[in-house]
């Protein structure tokens, strides 16, 4: 990909490079980060949840009964039995453009036990903590700023068992297939659009609003108030991935370099047209626009600039290869 001028690849570099590292992603304990259960509930996954008071109808993220409660929860909001399809897509069984019905899992996950007779997720994608937390690649993982207590740990498990596993989560995807035909773009309160075909891709996989009740948004944000999490974007989960993909290749570069090498700045540069992480227009806007930018200002510019153009012009959460689907 022949995408970096010359001229970029000063500026790109100029960017990168001084003082402010790009392998530094910033975190914070959760309560520096987020003000309460609520804040911490919608900022850290981009409005796919809204924190409704405790007693209003709201989708429960674990449960005990044999029947799924979320049903009833659909029924009530929608006045609609639930869903018979997942109407997800991504980790979603079992793959492409039809929707497919929940199914009974076997025993052999241990996470996710209460979607075990009627689940929209494959026993595989969920077969364990570990399995679930890497499921997504190493910038999703929600310990990078450390390890963090178990009990802050369930609520990630939980989520993800929601999200991946219950049929009802589809009722709330963001883009219907004739948005994705007519690549509507979708403004969620993001401070950017979404687009819901970009590249061609149809965006099946984005949540939004799903409703969750303020006592489990509380008791989330308690049980993590002594770990960290990452502070990029106000801790928006998919920033902070956008950051850490950046990172790594960053960070790879560097090791690729012998040490001390006069020429790594341009080694560096060298390598980042190999394995460009930017759309390729994102790059032209650091053309444009980055010669202009004060280096001292530069990376949060353009770190800013990225994260917003990355997550309105390209899914977060890229087509899975077919075959490497976990
Ligand atoms: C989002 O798109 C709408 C129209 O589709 C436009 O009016 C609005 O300015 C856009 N918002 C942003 C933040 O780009
Ligand atoms: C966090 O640390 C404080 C002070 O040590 C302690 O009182 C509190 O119980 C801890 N919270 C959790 C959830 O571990």
């Amino acid at each position: 990909m022949k995408i970096l001028s010359p001229l970029c690849s000063a500026v790109f570099a100029s960017l990168l490079l001084p003082g402010l590292a790009v392998d530094e992603v910033e975190c914070k304990k959760f309560g520096e980060i987020y003000a309460d259960g609520t804040q911490m509930m919608e900022k850290m996954w981009d409005n796919a949840f809204k924190v409704v008071p405790t007693g209003e109808p709201s989708y429960e993220q674990w449960w005990f009964s044999s029947l799924n409660p979320n049903n009833d929860v659909t029924e009530l909001i929608f006045g609609t039995p639930a869903p018979t399809n997942c109407g997800l897509e991504y980790y979603h069984k079992p793959g492409n453009a039809t929707p497919h019905d929940p199914s009974p899992e076997n025993a052999a996950q241990s996470e996710c036990l209460p979607w075990i007779t009627s689940s929209c997720c494959d026993e595989n994608t969920v077969l364990d903590t570990q399995t679930i937390k890497e499921a997504y690649g190493k910038n999703y993982e929600w310990d990078r700023c450390g390890p963090i207590s178990q009990g802050c740990e369930r609520f990630f498990v939980q989520e993800a068992c929601l999200y991946e596993c219950d049929v009802n989560a589809g009722k709330y995807r963001l883009c219907s297939e004739d948005d994705i035909a007519n690549s509507e773009t979708k403004d969620i309160g993001l401070g950017y659009n979404i687009s819901c075909n970009d590249n061609g891709y149809g965006n099946r996989w984005q949540i939004y609003n799903m409703p969750v009740s303020k006592m489990y948004a509380d008791a989330w944000y308690r049980s993590c108030e002594n770990d960290s999490f990452c502070a990029a974007d106000g801790g928006s989960f998919f920033s902070c991935a956008l950051r850490y993909e950046n990172s790594d290749a960053f960070k790879q570069q560097q090791q690729q370099q012998p040490q001390g090498d006069p020429e790594i700045v341009t080694e560096i540069v060298t390598v980042e047209e190999e394995v460009p992480v930017l759309p390729g227009w994102a790059i032209a806007l650091i053309v444009v626009g980055g010669v202009a930018v004060v280096a001292a200002a530069g990376l949060a510019v353009f770190t800013n600039v990225v994260v917003s153009a990355e997550k309105a012009g390209t899914p977060m959460f890229q087509p899975l290869n077919p075959g490497s689907a976990a």
